[in-house]
């Protein structure tokens, strides 16, 4: 028993159970994955060796590996409405990356995504990354409003001719109208790539439209809304296969031997069950309550004054400019966490402070959905938020760089003790003890 062998790992894990119990889990991208999904993860499929692809392995010993990787791949195909998935990438960056790989020539091909600071994700081209290093890319921006502006979109496609466009983000809070996506792409020629990693969860259960019937590749990570493992599917679409037969064998060698080897078996055993689950009525109404529970939270938080990227959220997810309140995305991170509720930092359009302290916060209701919140909670959270942004306003960031950095560690190290944060998170626990994680 670990107890026994690893004191100290198991001591860690039991650690983060009680802060997971504890806290209010607000970080949009994550969530409380079920006992069965876990309960696979943890099993002898670790194990295994299985390179290549079912019935086509480097390895002997695949028959159970085989009939595993078939049953996760013929469960997501019912459940999007798809005829090909690809469940080996490890995780969400690899998954896009093995997308370029497939269709792009290195330093050739063009990638047209969202940029970083409007939402999009480090793998949608961006300049940091692998993506934008490797390729060529080019960023829209959203429009004045905040929202996606498709004839800017359409324009610089038609001028700048990429291969593919990227829709599907990381910090938008509005349903993405995925057909005016399609069209574009069409004009120009581009591959549509959706990236529904945030959204998957909330398309499976169909409250929010799909974009199958409109890109040529879809990929998704398994661990957020969708409350699987950390995993990630790569799905061609029947208008992929339209526009490029070869679509699947592309995009299955340039996962390998492309850029990875062996899958994670005990990972594809926990996406098979997740699937699953995201297949039955109870799933449905989940994500429902996602979405209910985040239109509620964003509401109340208004009638606090707080201004909400984009005007609101139809989705799982909003994000808070605090410039109006006059308080660093950054620190009312480090205050709200000590105050029990969990987000993260987050740039706002246009932003005009660094990553490491932009001007917002995301957050976001899978998780304290999953633990069966509903929208009474949201009326006490959008309250304790005020109550702690209110009380951050006095740790206020310097705006020269190195004095910013030292009056940074100093605030952290002095929030720690601040008595009406800590008086929040016992209120926090208070709710929290009565919604048990399963
Ligand atoms: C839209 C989007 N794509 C890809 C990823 C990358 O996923 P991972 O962190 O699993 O590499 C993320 C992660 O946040 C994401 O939001």
């Amino acid at each position: 028993m670990l107890k026994q062998s690893d004191p100290q790992i198991y001591k860690l894990i039991k650690d983060e159970e009680k802060r997971q119990r504890e806290v209010l889990e607000m970080i949009p991208s994550e969530n409380y994955t079920s006992k069965e999904v876990l309960e696979a993860l943890g099993t002898v499929l670790n194990n295994k060796y299985s390179e290549g692809y079912p019935k086509k392995r480097y390895y002997q010993g695949n028959a159970v590996a085989d009939e595993v990787e078939i049953l996760a791949e013929e469960r997501a195909k019912k459940l999007f409405g798809v005829p090909y998935v690809n469940v080996q990438a490890l995780s969400g960056s690899a998954m896009n990356l093995a997308v370029y790989i497939a269709l792009l020539e290195p330093l050739k091909g063009k990638i047209m995504g969202l940029a970083l600071s409007f939402g999009g994700h480090l793998t949608h081209g961006q300049p940091q990354s692998a993506t934008g290093r490797f390729f060529k890319s080019v960023l829209y921006t959203l429009g004045k409003d905040n929202l996606l502006d498709f004839d800017a979109i359409e324009k610089q496609a038609l001028k700048e001719k990429p291969d593919i466009i990227v829709c599907g983000f990381t910090a938008y809070p509005r349903i993405i109208d995925f057909e005016k996506f399609g069209q574009i792409a069409d004009k120009v020629g581009a591959y549509l790539l959706a990236d529904v990693s945030h959204i998957a969860g909330l398309i499976a259960a169909g409250v929010h439209p799909s974009p199958v019937p409109y890109a040529h590749i879809v990929t998704t990570t398994t661990h957020k809304t969708l409350r699987g493992p950390r995993g990630a599917l790569i799905m061609v679409t029947d208008k992929g296969f339209k526009k490029d037969p070869e679509l699947s064998k592309k995009i299955d060698a340039a996962i390998i031997p492309g850029l990875q080897g062996g899958p994670h078996d005990n990972q594809t055993a926990a996406i098979a069950v997740s699937l699953k689950e995201a297949a039955t009525p109870a799933f449905k109404k989940y994500s429902a309550h996602i979405v209910k529970n985040s239109q509620k939270l964003a509401q109340e938080l208004i009638k606090y004054d707080f201004d909400l990227v984009g005007g609101g959220s139809d989705n799982h997810l909003i994000l808070i400019d605090l410039s109006k309140k006059q308080v660093n995305g950054a620190v009312a991170a480090l205050a709200l966490e000590i105050a029990g509720i969990v987000v993260n930092k987050n740039g706002v359009p246009n932003d005009t402070m660094p990553p490491f302290y932009p001007s917002g916060i995301r957050l976001g209701t899978p998780a304290i959905t999953t633990r069966g919140m509903k929208t009474p909670e949201m009326v006490s959270i959008a309250r304790w938020i005020n109550e702690a942004i209110e009380e951050s306003k006095k740790y206020q960031l310097p705006s020269e760089k190195l004095a910013r950095r030292e009056a940074f560690k100093k605030i952290k190290s002095d929030i720690k003790n601040n008595k009406k944060l800590k008086n929040i998170f016992l209120k926090v626990k208070e709710m929290t003890s009565k919604f048990p994680l399963s």
